[in-house]
C-alpha cells in the first residue's frame, strides 16, 4: 500500500563505546549485541530497535531503513529505481539502493505499521482554561528518566542535493513537505512532517537524529540530565521549529553527530491537504528559540571530515 515508517538508523563512529554511552545516557536501551556482529543496538519505548552503532573512520550516516507495506510496494521502488539508472539490490522482503551523492544505503523493508499507544495530553493551565486543579505541573513531578518514544527523522548534508532529493522522491517514494530556499528539502515517508531532511553542503556528512519525546517537559528534562556533568554536549534549545513546528533540543554525541529531543510535530495524514512551502530566511530554521550557534549549521569537524573525505573511505 505505501512507504509508513523510518524504521532506523546505522550510524558509523570512530569511538564505538563512548558514543554508546552517550546514547544511553540519551534514553535509548541498549540491546544485547548478537556475538561478533560488531556492532551496538538500541531500542526506543515504541519504535522497537532503530539505532545501530557500527566503527567507521569517519562519522557518517552508514544506512536508513523505511518501513513498507508488502511487496507491491517494493516492485515500486524497484522500478522507480531503476528509471533514474540505479541499482535495486532485491531481498525477499527488502530492497536496497546507495543514494549516490552520500554513499548512505537506503533500505525499504516489509514491515508492521509501528501503532504507538495512545498517551493522555499532559495537562497544561491556561487563560479560561483549567486543565489541572490543585496539583503541581507533571512536568515537575516527574522522576523517571526521559525515554524516547521513537526515531523521528535523520539529517544528512549532501554535496548534491538535486541528487539526493531525487533519490528520495523520485526513487524510494517519499513525499516532499517543505523546503528550505535553495538549502534543503524535508521528505517523508510516514504521517510525519520529515523523515529525512536534506541540506545543502561542503561534505555528505550526518547532521543529526531526532528523537520522539511526550511533550516539552520531556525536551527539558532529557537535555537538562544529558547537560549536568557535561555541558559540552550542548548544541541548540530549547526552540520551535517552523517547518514540521516541533520543540527541539539539540545536544552532541562525543563523536559529533547531534542528536535531538523533539516533541509535537505536525502530521501529515491527508496529502492533498498538504501545501509544501518553500521558507526563506529564519524560518528555514526555527520559529522561536535562542540563536542558532555557527556551529549548528557548519558543525566543527566539518573541514576535518573533509579533508578525510578525501582521503578515501
Ligand atoms: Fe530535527
Amino acid at each position: 500500500m505505501a512507504l509508513h515508517r523510518l524504521s532506523s538508523v546505522v550510524i558509523g563512529v570512530p569511538n564505538l563505546a563512548e558514543t554508546a554511552r552517550y546514547y544511553t545516557d540519551f534514553g535509548l536501551t541498549p540491546v544485547e549485541s548478537e556475538p561478533g556482529d560488531g556492532g551496538r543496538a538500541f531500542r526506543t519505548v515504541d519504535g522497537g530497535e532503530q539505532l545501530r552503532l557500527v566503527e567507521t573512520p569517519l562519522r557518517r550516516l552508514v544506512q536508513l531503513t523505511v518501513g513498507a507495506d508488502d511487496h507491491d510496494d517494493l516492485g515500486r521502488v524497484t522500478d522507480r529505481l531503476t528509471r533514474l539508472g540505479i541499482p535495486a539490490e532485491q531481498a525477499p522482503d527488502s530492497v536496497t539502493a546507495v543514494e549516490p551523492a552520500t554513499g548512505v544505503r537506503a533500505t525499504v523493508a516489509i514491515t508492521p505499521r509501528l501503532d504507538q499507544p495512545h498517551i493522555p495530553a499532559t495537562p497544561y493551565n491556561g487563560p479560561g482554561r483549567i486543565e489541572r486543579v490543585d496539583a503541581r505541573a507533571p512536568g515537575v513531578e516527574r522522576a523517571a528518566p526521559v525515554r524516547p518514544r521513537k526515531l523521528g527523522h535523520v539529517v544528512i548534508g549532501t554535496t548534491d542535493l538535486a541528487t539526493t532529493e531525487r533519490f528520495f522522491l523520485d526513487g524510494i517514494g517519499f513525499t516532499l513537505s517543505d523546503r528550505i530556499a535553495g538549502a534543503g528539502a524535508f521528505m517523508r515517508c510516514s504521517t510525519d512532517h520529515h523523515n529525512v531532511l536534506a541540506l545543502n553542503a561542503p561534505v555528505s556528512f550526518l547532521h543529526h537524529t531526532s528523537w520522539q519525546v511526550e511533550d516539552i517537559d520531556e525536551i527539558g528534562r532529557g537535555a537538562m540530565t544529558m547537560l549536568e556533568d557535561h555541558p559540552e554536549r550542548h548544541v541548540w534549545g530549547l526552540g520551535r521549529h517552523h517547518a514540521g513546528s516541533n520543540f527541539f533540543w539539540y545536544l552532541k554525541d562525543p563523536a559529533g553527530n547531534f542528536s535531538e529531543y523533539y516533541s509535537d510535530m505536525d502530521c501529515v495524514v491527508d496529502d492533498q491537504l498538504w501545501t509544501p512551502e518553500t521558507l526563506e530566511g529564519a524560518k528555514g530554521l526555527f520559529n522561536w528559540g535562542p540563536p542558532p550557534p555557527p556551529s549548528f549549521l557548519k558543525p566543527e569537524d566539518l573541514a576535518a571530515l573533509m579533508t578525510g573525505a578525501h582521503a578515501g573511505p
